[in-house]
């Protein structure tokens, strides 16, 4: 039987309904999974809401409902988000569920037989919003750092997991087993943790001050303390303990929880199950905070992102995409909708959808839309191939992405796809169409970008399920046949190309910047810039298909330009001194074409033109001989 793969997320408080930072978790669990499905794993994937607890009670009250109402309307709302995020758990476990009470109370009973747990007075300062006693050492000015309220000064008798006495052991652990708890830094956090003595810790509550949560086995006059009822969950969904494949998904374990909760999983957690002699997860995946506008995300900010809102507004493939591209795992991030817009052009739009694009209309126009013939004894001859490339992208992904390391992985294909565009610009396939001699190599150059292209629909499935299934439709490829290159079958049909992502306007609308001067007053050099500022600028070549002039604006036209996007843009250009809208109608231009949308007179002007300014007048620039289409311009 296959390796098994086992991935938790959190289980979601529902005193609150689902945030940007709850999606981030679900979704990397998500494409974790899909990764580990299409390597041929067996695998499983848990999610769910924690439901008890005095937080619940205060929210439930709140709204004027009981705990039992509250929880279930709440816990929906997380269950059906999901789906429309194209996450697609195995389980959704509720801490309210019977099955799983029963669980806490077995475990609790054998720490409570195996000694582990006692029972004692204690006066101790209590933080509602931790749910826990902390101690003076925490406090920041006397209050809780994380609620920012004091806590109160609370006596009374409970019951006590001995944590102390496996201190030692779990330094131990943490420091043998690199990636145990990973990235190292959270390793080093909880090692760090562990300096300090470990005070045993409060797992039961009175009822007289908390009803709604799981009775002890052994007195029923207490309810337990929420994280453990919580922790349990991941044993209760994975059949302990008699289910017959409990020990074999068991053995597979991996959590993923953010930097938050880095002591409950690196700390209680491993004490527990050692103490109640059960195997420990495979790894502690920790990622870090989604900050908005350098700010933690927070109710009273009113900053709190909703990403259901966000992904109905530009796409769940692209806002699945930006999360795993744009957050570093286990570094923080700062999220912006400026930054998810940026991200969807350049890398959506622009590189991938242009390169899509413009592939199969030469592949319909060479090639009768049919995927054509390789030969792979011109390929070495003439050094045309792009497999190792495609092998080395996949083997950097494989193993970015088996570490969580999504940004790396996604980086290399994004590499492959800029490799592949240069590709097309120097090979220059409606070049070799004009000559018959070379039709070998160009049925090799489009095979080549083809299948290249099929390699990135396998390497972007776990992150845009869809996109990927759509980019193997248009290339006539099985989808899931899996990242070796060579495997698209010549003759296959190929459908027209549409465009996988449209270009989107930046929310907020920026003041139009001045249209260019006709003549510039003196003719000085610029300041220096570097290679890498000039290689930000995206110098494209297109044909005006449409000009008309813009009411009111004497020196604008506005004029319609094909980049070869499967779209046409509009472009404002102030040339209307120099041309008549006829004149320009049918000529190749050179265009930004990453310029910022601006509006001019009323028209988004997306791009600009380049022309030659001197005493003489204004002449648009153009390429020496008619070039395809979104050639790139170096
Ligand atoms: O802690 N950025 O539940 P919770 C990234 N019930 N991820 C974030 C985030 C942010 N700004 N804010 C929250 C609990 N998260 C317990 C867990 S598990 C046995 C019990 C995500 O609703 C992240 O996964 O407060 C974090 O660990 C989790 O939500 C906390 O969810």
């Amino acid at each position: 039987m296959s390796e098994s793969f086992f991935i938790t997320t959190p289980i979601y408080y529902v005193n609150a309904r689902p945030h940007l930072g709850h999606a981030y978790t679900t979704i990397v669990a998500d494409v974790a999974r899909r990764f580990r499905r299409a390597l041929g794993r067996d695998t499983f994937f848990l999610t769910g809401t924690d439901e008890h607890g005095d937080k619940i009670v205060e929210a439930a009250r709140k709204e004027g409902l009981s705990p039992k109402e509250y929880v279930d309307r709440m816990s929906g709302h997380f269950r059906d988000l999901w789906p429309r995020l194209s996450i697609e758990p195995d389980r959704f476990i509720r801490t309210t569920e019977p099955g799983h009470m029963e669980t806490v109370r077995k475990i609790l009973q054998k720490l409570y037989d195996s000694g582990d747990i006692h029972f004692a007075e204690y006066e101790g300062l209590y933080c509602t919003g931790c749910e826990r006693f902390v101690l003076e050492r925490e406090l920041v000015d006397g209050k809780c750092p994380d609620h920012a309220v004091e806590p109160k000064l609370i006596k009374e008798s409970n019951y006590f997991f001995k944590m102390g006495r496996h201190r030692d052991w779990l330094v131990e652990q943490v420091r043998e087993n690199p990636g145990f708890i990973r990235p190292q830094r959270y390793a080093n956090e909880v090692l760090g943790f562990l300096k300090e003595p470990l005070e045993d810790l409060c797992i039961s509550r009175p009822k007289s001050r908390l009803q709604w949560g799981i009775p002890l086995p052994f007195d029923e006059n207490y309810v337990t303390y929420v994280w453990f009822d919580a922790l349990v969950n991941y044993l209760t969904a994975a059949g302990y303990p008699d289910r017959p494949d409990f020990g074999r998904r068991w053995a597979s374990v991996e959590h993923l929880v953010a930097k938050d909760i880095v002591k409950p999983h690196g700390i209680y957690w491993p004490i527990i199950l050692k103490a109640a002699g059960i195997p420990l997860y495979r790894h502690l995946n920790v990622h870090g905070y989604w900050n908005v506008a350098e700010a933690k995300m927070s109710k009273s900010l009113g900053n709190v992102v909703d990403p259901l809102g966000l992904a109905e507004k530009y796409g769940v493939e692209a806002f699945r995409y930006f999360l795993m591209r744009e957050m570093t795992f286990g570094l923080d991030a700062s999220f912006s909708e400026d930054a998810l817009v940026a991200r969807i052009n350049a890398d959506l739009a622009n590189d991938l959808g242009n390169l899509t694009s413009r592939v199969l209309t030469m592949a319909h126009k060479y090639c009768e839309g049919k995927v054509p013939e390789r030969d792979e004894a011109l390929e070495s001859e003439t050094g045309l191939g792009l497999s190792a490339e495609a092998s080395e992208a996949a083997a950097v992904y494989v193993e970015a992405f088996g570490e969580f390391a999504f940004q790396k992985g996604l980086s290399a294909v994004w590499d492959f796809i800029s490799r592949m565009n240069k590709y097309v610009d120097t090979n220059a396939p409606w070049v070799l169409a004009r000559n018959k001699a070379a039709r070998g190599q160009l049925d090799l150059v489009l095979y080549n970008l083809l299948e290249g292209l099929r390699v990135v629909s396998e390497l972007i499935a776990p992150v845009m399920p869809e996109t990927a299934l759509r980019m193997a439709d248009l290339l006539g490829a099985v989808p899931g046949a899996g990242s070796d290159f060579g495997l698209l079958a010549p003759g296959a049909a190929l459908k027209k190309p549409r465009a996988l992502f449209p270009r989107i306007e930046p929310p907020v609308e920026k003041a139009a910047p001045a249209p260019p001067p006709e003549k510039p007053a003196a003719p000085s050099v610029k300041p220096e810039i570097s290679l890498e500022d000039f290689a930000r600028v995206d110098l494209r070549v297109g044909t005006v298909t449409a000009a008309e002039k813009i009411p009111n604006a004497k020196k604008l036209l506005k004029l319609a330009v094909d980049l070869g996007e499967g779209r046409i843009r509009t472009v404002v250009a102030g040339i209307a001194a120099h041309y008549e809208p006829e004149a320009v109608v049918g000529k190749q231009v050179i265009v930004v074409a990453n310029l910022k949308p601006a509006r001019l007179m009323g028209v988004t002007s997306e791009g600009m033109v380049l022309a030659a300014v001197d005493e003489a007048g204004l002449r648009l620039s153009r390429p020496e001989s008619p070039a395809e289409n979104g050639a790139v311009v170096r």
